[in-house]
C-alpha cells in the first residue's frame, strides 16, 4: 500500500548545472558567443538560480532526485527531456540533435537506478530511429488524462501512437510552428485546475482549435507575449502552486484570480539555452486518474 502520509507532494528528477553552458546552437535562443563573453558570471548566476529553484520546490513539499552532471553534456540539466514518465513507467527519450544524443544513456542509467530503488516500475527504450524528447515534448494533462505531443521541430509525429500504445491514454499530436517554441513545454502547460496556460501563436490554426475544443473556452489562459518570450509557460505546477522564472503583473493577476499561488525564481539565465522551470524538472510520480502517485507503485518517502 502507498503511504500517503509520508509521500512527498511530488517526486522530481533534476540535474545540477555544474557543466551547464551554451556551447552549441540547436534552438534560436542559444548563442555561444553571448555566453562566452560572460561565461563566469552566467555560470555562477545560473548555478545559484538553480539552487533557489530546488529550495522553492522543496519548500512546496517536493522530494528531489538527482542525475549526476556530466562534462560535455551542458543540456543534461533539462531533465524534462529525459523521458515520458507516467504510472511508474519511464519511456527514455531519444534526441534530434547529435549534441544531445549521448544524454539517452546517462538518463537511462539514472532511471534503472530509480527502478532498483522501487521508484519506477519499468524503464522502456524508444524503437530505433524514432525521436521523442521526453516530457518536454509530451506534456500531460492531469485532469483529462491526455498527452499533448509537440512535433515538427524535435520529436516525431509517429511517437504519438507509441505513447498511446505504451501508456494507454489519448495522445494529441500538435505541430509546433514557431522555432522559438520548439518543445511543447515551452508553449503549453495544462494546470491542475483544468485550465491551460499556453502561447497560441506557437500552433497552427487547427492546433489552436483543438486546444480550445479539448480544454473549453473558460479554461484558456493565453500568456501575454512578454511572458511567453520569458518562458512563463514553462512552469512547474504542483497543486495550486506554480513555479516559474518571471511573471508579468498581468499574467500574475490572471492566474491568482483562478486560485493559483505564484513563485518566481531567479532562473532566467537558462533562457539563454531555451529552457526554464519545467525543462529543469521531471515529475517521476506522475499518475493517471487524478491520483497523487501511481497506484501500481508502492512508493514511500525515502527521506529520514
Ligand atoms: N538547450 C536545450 C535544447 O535546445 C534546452 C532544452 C529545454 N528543454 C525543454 N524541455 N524545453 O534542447
Amino acid at each position: 500500500m502507498s503511504d500517503l502520509s509520508t509521500h512527498p507532494r511530488a517526486r522530481i528528477l533534476m540535474c545540477a548545472p555544474e557543466h551547464f553552458e551554451v556551447s552549441y546552437t540547436i534552438n534560436p535562443w542559444m548563442k555561444p558567443d553571448t555566453w562566452q563573453s560572460q561565461a563566469e558570471l552566467l555560470g555562477a548566476r545560473s548555478n545559484s538560480g538553480w539552487h533557489k529553484l530546488t529550495d522553492t520546490l522543496r519548500s512546496l513539499g517536493a522530494e528531489l532526485e538527482m542525475v549526476p552532471p556530466q562534462a560535455g553534456l551542458p543540456d543534461l540539466v533539462f531533465t524534462a527531456n529525459a523521458a515520458v514518465v507516467l504510472d511508474g513507467v519511464a519511456l527514455v527519450a531519444t534526441f534530434r540533435h547529435p549534441q544531445r544524443q549521448p544524454e539517452t544513456a546517462v538518463y537511462k542509467k539514472a532511471f534503472e537506478q530509480l527502478k532498483a530503488r522501487g521508484l519506477l516500475r519499468e524503464v522502456l527504450d524508444m524503437p530505433a530511429g524514432m525521436i521523442l524528447e521526453g516530457a518536454g515534448d509530451c506534456v500531460w494533462d492531469p485532469v483529462r488524462d491526455t498527452f499533448w505531443l509537440g512535433y515538427g521541430q524535435r520529436s516525431d509525429k509517429e511517437a504519438a501512437k507509441l505513447v498511446r500504445d505504451t501508456f494507454g491514454f489519448d495522445v494529441v499530436p500538435l505541430k509546433l510552428v514557431d522555432p522559438r517554441f520548439y518543445h511543447m513545454d515551452t508553449c503549453l502547460c495544462p494546470l491542475t485546475g483544468g485550465e491551460v496556460l499556453y502561447w497560441p501563436q506557437a500552433f497552427e490554426t487547427e492546433g489552436k482549435a483543438l486546444i480550445e475544443e479539448r480544454f473549453g473556452k473558460d479554461n484558456l489562459i493565453a500568456a501575454p507575449e512578454e511572458d511567453a518570450c520569458a518562458f512563463a509557460v514553462n512552469a512547474v505546477n504542483i497543486g495550486r502552486d506554480i513555479v516559474l522564472a518571471t511573471v508579468s503583473d498581468k499574467l500574475r493577476g490572471m492566474l491568482e484570480e483562478r486560485g493559483y499561488r505564484l513563485h518566481a525564481t531567479p532562473i532566467s539565465d537558462f533562457n539563454l539555452s531555451g529552457g526554464s522551470a519545467f525543462c529543469l524538472t521531471l515529475k517521476l510520480d506522475r499518475a493517471s486518474g487524478g491520483r497523487d502517485i501511481p497506484a501500481e507503485l508502492d512508493i514511500v518517502s525515502t527521506s529520514a
